[in-house]
This record gives structure tokens, sequence and C-alpha cells, in this order.
């Protein structure tokens, strides 16, 4: 049977309780499977036929009526083989999982399909979440596909302007408030805790983690059923990395894998609570009241499910290292440049620190690794705007495009070889 569990006391909670916190503890809740049932659905089932997808994972899912599911064809993104990257950096062999192809561009929209699913199954008319950006534009995308209402609590001025444009455009109230981001999620799950008719859906909530472990899925199916010896990716709020860990283990469970990735987390110098704690050796994190970093996604001071994320580094063997600004910008660019693929600052953080830990020989030359693109570089323009080459601006002349681009010489057509 489907249920919640407490992860530190084990206390049990139906499928369809809505409870955030353990009632005993105050720990973070997960969702439980038996996974013989999971084993006899997978016999009967055409998954492995179906497109890569969120949704092709179904039967890993806890989802009662598949004809309520609200989707936008989220998952089925691309895992990049990256050889001049590789080049670049002198790593072994690296993918890039590249989750800006996502509906609204990240990878939220992997947990939001779920978690808006289960708030029409729950009969939720209304659905809120604090976010840095991305949690906010995917939210209020499913809410509005589902036709439920959608608020959305906003640390005011601290967003990239692309995830303020989609939160708005889709319809959602969005709130600013004057106040960072870790006190606007306290504020949400307050506020969802005194009026029950509004539905929380920040990662604290176990559902949202469940759709984005097809993550993990997919990366193993997408390298033939094997995982790769590590995986490297940003961490704020710490959602991803747990979701991450709960897939591969499922798939190791259910005999798809035979081996587990190194999960290695990486966060941004200013905002590194959890990065702090496992190079500590600590079994908590401190938080830091006014965390800093450009890649504002993972602006993040007290991540809601550290002790989820420091489970799934260690129990892996993996590790965590920190990055700091001019790094995740080196990094962003040298990922656009050298693949052709444009991801935000927080999502370069991933490259930033694969760099780091190869170079001071934490990472193996003959690991295979693969890299989570967590959201499009679109997301942030500014950033990318500020950061790079100005335009040339020149009279509408040819001679004066020639002039510039060096090319007022021409060649003769009889000796442009091909
Ligand atoms: N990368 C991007 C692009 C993100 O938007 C986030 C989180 C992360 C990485 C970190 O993932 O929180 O699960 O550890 N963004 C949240 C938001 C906090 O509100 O959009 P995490």
């Amino acid at each position: 049977m489907v249920h919640q569990a407490c992860i530190a006391c084990g206390e049990k909670y139906d499928a369809d309780e809505i409870v955030y916190l353990c009632k005993r503890c105050g720990d973070l809740l997960e969702v439980k499977y038996d996974y013989d049932v999971i084993k006899a659905k997978l016999e009967k089932s055409d998954w492995q036929t179906m497109t890569l997808s969120v949704w092709r994972y179904k039967d890993f899912m806890p989802i009662r009526d598949p004809s309520k599911i609200v989707s936008l064809n989220e998952g089925g993104t691309g895992l990049y083989s990256c050889q001049r990257l590789v080049n670049l950096l002198g790593v072994g062999q690296l993918y890039v999982k590249n989750e800006g192809e996502n509906p609204t561009g990240s990878f939220k929209d992997r947990g939001m399909t779920l978690g808006i699913t289960k708030a029409v199954e729950l009969n939720m008319k209304t659905v809120i979440c604090a976010s840095t950006g991305n949690t906010s534009a995917s939210l209020a995308a499913y809410a509005a596909r589902a036709g439920l209402q959608c608020i959305v609590l906003i640390p005011s001025g601290k967003i990239a302007y692309g995830k303020l444009a989609q939160a708005m455009v889709y319809g959602a109230k969005v709130v600013q408030i004057r106040g960072s981001f870790d006190q606007a999620l306290k504020m949400v799950l307050d506020l969802s805790e005194k009026h029950r008719e509004v539905y929380l859906l920040n990662s604290i909530n176990p559902y949202r983690l469940e759709g984005q472990k097809s993550l993990a899925y997919e990366i193993c199916d997408q390298l033939n059923r094997e995982a790769p010896d590590r995986v490297v990716l940003p961490v704020g709020n710490a959602g991803n990395i747990s979701a991450l860990w709960k897939g591969f283990t499922e798939f190791h469970k259910l005999g798809l894998i035979d081996k587990l990735p190194k999960m290695t987390g990486i966060q941004a110098e200013g905002a590194a609570p959890i990065a702090r704690a496992i190079k500590n050796g600590s079994n908590e994190i401190t938080p830091i009241k006014q965390p800093e970093t450009i890649a504002t996604a993972i602006r993040i001071g007290a991540p809601v499910s550290w002790k989820k994320a420091l489970r799934a580094i260690r129990e892996s063997k993996g590790t965590a290292e920190t990055v700091t600004d001019e790094e995740i910008l080196e990094a962003q660019k040298m990922l656009a440049r050298s693949e052709g693929l444009f991801v935000e600052p927080a999502s370069a953080s991933s490259i930033a620190g694969l760099k780091k830990l190869f170079e001071s020989g934490k990472i193996d030359k003959d690991e295979v690794i693969v890299c989570v693109a967590t959201g499009h570089g679109l997301k942030d323009p500014d950033i990318a705007i500020k950061t790079s080459e100005k335009p040339f601006e020149v009279d509408a002349e040819m001679e004066s495009i020639e002039k510039l681009l060096g090319l007022s010489k021409p060649i003769p057509a009889t000796v442009v070889s091909r």
C-alpha cells in the first residue's frame, strides 16, 4: 500500500492525508511503496516501449487514476554526450541532462505534473508555493492547466525576470515579500497548515519529489539501463538531490540497474550550508542568515530537505563542493560555447563544481559523469547579457560590415575550395 512516512521516526500517514511535516516529531515525510506490488505491475505494463517522459513511469508513481493526470508533456529531456567539454575539462566521460527542455524550462515541471495531479485527486482548489523563481513558474503553469487558483510568494527584487514573467502571465497571484526565500517558505508552510484549503506544493510535499525522481529513471534508461558513476547537480532547497537518490535506489531495488551513482551536490559559496556540513563531517547544517549568490535559484540559507540531502550524499559515497559566482559564470559560458547548451547560472554551477572537484583530484579520470543542467538560460537573460561581449554596431552598409568582419578583400570565386 502506498503511504507517507516520517524519515526520522517512521510514523505512517495515509497517502491521502494532507500533512507536510510529521505530527509526532516534526521531520520530513517521504512516499513509501510495496516494491513487490510495483514489480507485479511492471510485468504487465508496456512502460518500456513508451517514449521517454515522466509518465512513462506511471507504474512507479503514487497516482490512482491515470485519466486525471495533469500534463504539459514534461520529461524526456536530452542527455547530451559532451566531448568538446570533456576536452576542455579533462574528465573521462561527461553527459549533460538538459532540463531546460521541460515545458516551463526547468526540472520543476517533473514535480509539478505529479503535485498538481495529486491536488486534483484531493479535490483542492488553491495551490501555493514559495520560490526563488522556477517553482513559481512551474506551479503557475500546471495550476492554469488544471484550472486551479495559484498563489506564489517570492523574495522581492531577487528573482530572475524570465521566471517572474512566467508566473505573472500564467495568472498566478504573485506576492513579493520583503524578506528571503527561507522566510517565504516558512510563511507558506504556516499558511497552508492554518488554512487547510490551500495546498502547499513546495518540495516539503513528498509528492513533488515523486515526480522529480523520474529524472534519475530517465538518466538510467538513456544510458541503456545503467547508472552513471556520478551525478553532479546544484543544490538549493535540496529537494532535487533527494528525489534523484530516491529514483536511483528504487531502480536498483527493482533490479533495473546494478550499481548506484555517487551523488555530488554543488552549492554557491555564499549559500552553502549543505556543502559545509559535508566538508565538516557534520550531521547538522548551520543555516545562513543572508545567503548571497548571482545564482538566484539557489540563494537559499536554510534548505528544507537538508537531512534527505546529507543522507543521499553520504549513502552514495558522494561529496559536495562550493563554487564562486565567477566560477559559475565562467562555466555557463563554457557550456554554451562548447556544446550549444545555454543554462541558467544555478545550473552551470554543476559544471563549475565538476571542474573544481576534478582539478583537486576528487573525481577520477575514468568516471562516467552526468551533470544536471536544471534550468534554461533564458530564465535569467540579464546575467547573460551582462557577462557577454556587447554586440557590434555599424552602419547598414556592406563596406562597414566587411571592414568589421575583416572581409575587405574579396576572394575570387574560382579559388574557393570546399
Ligand atoms: N537549479 C535551479 C534552476 C533551481 O531553480 C533550483 C531550485 C535548484 C537548482 C535547486 O534545486 O531546491 O531542489 O535543491 N529552485 C527552487 C525554486 C528553490 O523556488 O525555484 P533544489
